[in-house]
């Protein structure tokens, strides 16, 4: 029988971690403060910053919103921005992707302070964790870490293969794999092959954005398979990048959508709210 990895039960447990954190910071009189932005009002996003809210309210972590009008310029975005950079009231900041077309999202991400990222997505905390110096890690990454550290998989000496490269996911997860002693492979769209390669992983992560892509013969006889996708099928229901009811006898261990990797970015997002606050 696989082991169901349960990110609902890891999330939680993490954010009661630091919902004590933040109460003894508190009793010493820092207050832990995130700015969160939204320009327009695309639903998913609506959804996803509905959520980062709550979690903050749940662990102590003051919110500081910031809805804008899709209409909003780049340069009135990056001068709210830049205002929070220097508002001392403020430990982390925010700004909700994807961003209007007219706003250039490469500039937003740059022009966030690295010491507020709590994101992770500032070009010095990618380079921090290309050399393996201490920064932001990009939340679903380190999420997966957690999810694999604390279900007791080892990672040191595995191999790992992650299909899909995107800056958010798949580079800095095969960075932190890297980190964590594993062979790590990253496949992708130009990837030949690509069965005979995720067959050889003892630890298989997909972030293709292809719904059940991976299927069985994908897969090893008693390989860890991460989730990273979500997606929203004709039935209404959710389902992943992999195809988990073709694959979940042949795995050791998986992760369900929904309830795996997705509650693990906004705990990982609260995490690194309260390091940044306590590295101010
Ligand atoms: N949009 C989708 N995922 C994310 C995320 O992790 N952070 C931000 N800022 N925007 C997103």
């Amino acid at each position: 029988m696989a082991l169901i990895i349960d990110g609902k039960k890891i999330s939680q447990n993490i954010k009661d971690e630091l919902k004590e954190e933040v109460a003894r910071l508190k009793e010493q009189g820092t207050n832990c403060c995130l700015a969160v932005i939204q320009v327009g009002d695309d639903p998913a996003s609506s959804v996803y910053v509905r959520n980062k809210k709550r979690a903050c309210e749940y662990i102590g972590i003051e919110s500081k919103s910031f809805e804008l009008p899709e209409t909003t310029t780049e340069e009135e975005l990056l001068k709210l921005i830049d205002d929070l950079n220097n508002d001392d009231s403020v430990n982390g900041i925010l700004c909700q992707l994807p961003l209007p077309k007219h706003i250039d999202e490469d500039k937003v991400i740059k022009g966030i302070s690295p010491k507020k990222d709590v994101d992770g997505f500032h070009p010095q905390n990618v380079g921090a964790l290309v050399i393996g110096e201490k920064g932001f890690v990009s939340c679903t990454p380190a999420g997966i870490i957690q999810l694999l550290k604390r279900s007791n998989i080892e990672i040191d000496g595995k191999n790992c293969v992650v299909i899909g490269r995107s800056n958010i996911v798949g580079k800095p997860m095969s960075l932190l794999m890297l980190r964590e002693n594993a062979t790590v492979t990253v496949c992708h769209s130009h990837t030949k092959n690509l069965k005979e390669i995720t067959k050889q992983a003892d630890i298989l992560i997909v972030a293709i954005g292809k719904p059940k892509f991976v299927t069985e013969d994908f897969v090893k006889d008693g390989a860890v398979v991460i989730d990273v996708g979500i997606h929203r099928m004709e039935n209404k229901k959710l389902c992943g990048d992999v195809d988990y009811d073709k694959v979940v006898d042949k795995v050791s261990a998986i992760t369900p959508v929904p309830g795996g990797v997705g509650p693990m970015t906004i705990a990982m997002l609260m995490h690194n709210c309260v390091e940044a606050t306590k590295m101010f």
